[in-house]
C-alpha cells in the first residue's frame, strides 16, 4: 500500500476518533467528575511519590498509588485528617506474561485512574474528599456519577483512622509476616458478615444459590452504595468469608437487584497451576444494567503469603 494513502486512512481514522469522542463528551462519557479532569494532573506519575503497588491475584490488575507532597508528607506522618490540597491518584494497569520469559509478569495498558483530592469547603458531603474516576483515556464511566462516588465514599469510609486513606507507604524493612496480618485484620474489622437463610434472598440471588440453605451476606453502608467496581473490589473479601465460614458470602444492593457472590467450587481446576495449593472457588456477580447478564469466573483463592523464591 502506498505510505501515502496508508497516511490518509490514519488521518480519517483519526478524525473518526475525534468526533467520537467529541460527542461522547456531550452524552454519557463525560471528562469531568467531582469537578476535576484528569487532565489537571496530567504527567502526575513523573511528579508524584510512589506509595505503594497492589496487586490483584483474580483479576491479574497491577495498581500504583501516587501522592502529591502535600498527601505524601501528611500519610508519612499517619495523618488521620489530610489538609487541603492533598491528592491521591491510583492507576490500574493489565498485566500480561513476558513472552521471552513467561514466569515473570509485566505491566500492560492502562484500564482506569482514580483520584482524591482534599478540600474540605468544597466536599463537605463526602469526608472532604473529591473522588474521581477515568478510563484509560481520562473520560468518566456511563453509570451515573453521583452512585459511583457514593459507592467510593461508602468503602473508603472503612479506614477513618487512616484519614479514608488505604495506602500504606511500601516499607523497606525485612518482611514481618505478623505486621501483614496486623494490616488484614485492620481491614476486616468494620466488615460485618451475618448469617441468612437462602429462602429470604430476593429470587435474583437465590437463583444463583441452589441446593444451599444458609449463606453469609455482608452489611452495612456498602450495601447502599453499589456500582460495578465494588462489585468486582469486593470479591477477595468474599472468598476470605467464605474460607472461614465454609458458606456462600454475598455483597448486595437493598434491593436485591445488584450482586457479588462467592461460592465454593468442589470441580474447579484454577488451583491446579498453583500446585493444588489453595481453595477453588468462583465468583457471580450481576452486571450493569439490572437482571442480566451476569457474570461468572473461578478462580484460586490462595489463604496465605506465597513463600518468596
Ligand atoms: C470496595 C472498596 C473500594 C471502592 C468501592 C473504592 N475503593 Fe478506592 N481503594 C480501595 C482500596 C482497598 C485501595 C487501596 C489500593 C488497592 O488495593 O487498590 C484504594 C485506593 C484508592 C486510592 C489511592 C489512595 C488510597 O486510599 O489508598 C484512590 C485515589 C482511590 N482508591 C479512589 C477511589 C475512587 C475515586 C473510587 C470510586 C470511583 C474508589 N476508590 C472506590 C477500595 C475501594
Amino acid at each position: 500500500m502506498p505510505v501515502i494513502l496508508l497516511y490518509s486512512m490514519l488521518f480519517i481514522v483519526h478524525l473518526l476518533g475525534a468526533c467520537q469522542s467529541y460527542s461522547d463528551v456531550s452524552s454519557t462519557a463525560g471528562l469531568e467528575m467531582s469537578g476535576y479532569r484528569l487532565s489537571d494532573y496530567k504527567g502526575f506519575e513523573k511528579k508524584w511519590h510512589l506509595v505503594t503497588v497492589r496487586y490483584r491475584k483474580d483479576t491479574g490488575e497491577l495498581r500504583w498509588v501516587y501522592a502529591n507532597p502535600r498527601a505524601f508528607k501528611a500519610l508519612m506522618n499517619h495523618a488521620t485528617d489530610y489538609p487541603d490540597g492533598a491528592v491521591f491518584a491510583k492507576i490500574a494497569l493489565a498485566t500480561h506474561d513476558d513472552p521471552e520469559f513467561k514466569a515473570s509478569v509485566v505491566p500492560g495498558g492502562v484500564r482506569r485512574y482514580q483520584l482524591m483530592v482534599r478540600n474540605k469547603i468544597r466536599h463537605p458531603d463526602t469526608g472532604g474528599w473529591g473522588y474521581a474516576l477515568f478510563d484509560a483515556n481520562g473520560r468518566t464511566l456511563p453509570e451515573n456519577l453521583t452512585t459511583q462516588v457514593q459507592a467510593c465514599v461508602a468503602c473508603h469510609s472503612l479506614v477513618p483512622k487512616r484519614g479514608l486513606i488505604f495506602s500504606q507507604p511500601v516499607s523497606l524493612v525485612p518482611m514481618n509476616p505478623s505486621q501483614v496480618a496486623l494490616l488484614a485484620r485492620d481491614f476486616g474489622v468494620r466488615l460485618e458478615f451475618t448469617s441468612v437463610d437462602v429462602a429470604q434472598l430476593p429470587d435474583l440471588v437465590r437463583a444463583q444459590c441452589e441446593g444451599i440453605k444458609t449463606v453469609r451476606v455482608l452489611k452495612g453502608d456498602l450495601q447502599d452504595h453499589l456500582f460495578q467496581g465494588t462489585l468486582d473490589e469486593i470479591r477477595p473479601t468474599l472468598a476470605l468469608e467464605v474460607k472461614k465460614s465454609g458458606l456462600p458470602s454475598l455483597l448486595m444492593s437493598r434491593d436485591g437487584v445488584r450482586f457479588s457472590g462467592v461460592f465454593l467450587d468442589p470441580k474447579g481446576k484454577s488451583c491446579e497451576k498453583n500446585g493444588g495449593h489453595g481453595t477453588e472457588m468462583k465468583s457471580v456477580h450481576s452486571l450493569v444494567g439490572g437482571e442480566q447478564p451476569i457474570y461468572r469466573m473461578s478462580f484460586c483463592h490462595e489463604d496465605s503469603i506465597p513463600s518468596v523464591d
